[in-house]
């Protein structure tokens, strides 16, 4: 199964047969990571760019040593001294980055949209590292790809997300990810921050925070994005901390090895205590990790070089043997 594809805009554009197809490469590319040969040739000859609008440690620096790892050449653009800064549309970057021969441009922006826009303006493959309050694809296929190691399939999960719904395009591609694959979402946080549409995408809201996290396979907690609030929609961190936020005495109530996850990065104290965070059911770092598989396993199916530039040819990794692939 080829995921044939140009654009990775969001995971509501991934069938649940892409999505498995996307997670068994990353499977192969963390064995590769983990091999510690991380050097491969597959993308060798292909230039991919960061166009970060907005903050980032992990989604920027994981895409920059995935492309690294697969032979690429990287730029990253660092927007505040940039053209941007002088006025340059979004549409109008792009083409100049486009004219420069880029074949893979990740972008964060803080508009929901940007990554769509865009796409439509380049040839190149376009991956959206977070979009506004829309969606943040990589970040759930790392989710999905690290709770399927430990369970296999993600069918039946109980995966309890908790925290700052309204804000988060982590938990809507998480949503939509995890209906897809047959998981079930259970959301939970201040009535402030879980927006109504959200049980119309089929996830289910926990009246308490002990409703939720009972019995769940995977407990998410989600960053308080203040950056995002134009007002106080709870009245304290330590308020917060107190009716919202993950403990060890709450998290025990979860299955006895149920996964602790977080997509970083993490308030500690507020959305989770240490004990949590640094607790023996976490996979907090784990994710991070499965983040450079996955974006190697995207990068591979939009540039590999197998690829044609008119017809994107997006090769199965599934099958190649580790040492195949490492050069
Ligand atoms: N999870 C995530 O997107 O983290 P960064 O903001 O550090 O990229």
């Amino acid at each position: 199964m080829n995921v044939n594809k140009k654009d990775i805009l969001g995971i509501s554009g991934l069938s649940a047969e892409e999505i498995s197809s996307i997670l068994d490469a990353a499977s192969v590319m963390k064995r590769i990571i983990l091999s510690g040969q991380k050097k491969t040739n597959y993308l060798r000859g292909s230039t991919v760019l960061t166009l970060f609008y907005e903050n980032s440690t992990r989604t920027r620096v994981s895409f920059e040593l995935a492309a690294k790892y697969m032979g690429a050449d990287t730029v990253n653009i660092n927007v505040s001294a940039s053209s941007v800064a002088k006025g340059e549309t979004l549409a109008d970057t792009g083409k100049t980055l486009n004219s420069m021969g880029a074949d893979v441009i990740v972008i964060r922006h803080n508009m929901s949209g940007a990554p769509h826009l865009l796409a439509k303006h380049v040839n190149a493959s376009v991956i959206n590292a977070g979009d506004g309050m829309h969606e943040h694809p990589t970040q759930a296929l790392l989710d999905m790809y690290t709770i399927r190691e430990y369970y296999k399939s993600l069918k039946g999960l109980k995966v309890a997300i908790i925290g700052d719904i309204y804000h988060s395009r982590v938990a809507r591609s998480n949503i939509i990810g995890l209906i897809k694959m047959g998981a079930k979402p259970v959301i939970y946080g201040p009535s402030t921050l879980i927006p109504p549409e959200i049980e119309k995408m089929g996830a289910e809201v926990a009246p308490t925070i002990n409703d939720a996290i009972y019995q769940a396979d995977v407990v998410m907690g989600l960053r308080m994005q203040l950056e995002r609030q134009k007002n106080a929609l709870f009245p304290s961190k330590s308020e917060y901390a107190r009716f919202f936020g993950m403990n060890q005495v709450n998290m025990s109530l979860a299955k006895k090895h149920a996964l602790w996850m977080h997509p970083g990065p993490v308030n500690r104290g507020v959305e989770m205590t240490s004990g949590v965070i640094d607790g023996i059911n976490s996979v907090i770092n784990e994710q991070v990790t499965n983040g450079v598989a996955v974006r190697m396993a995207l990068l591979y199916m939009l540039a590999g070089k197998e690829n044609n530039k008119d017809v994107k040819y997006k090769a199965s990794l599934v099958s190649l043997p580790v040492q195949e692939v490492c050069v």
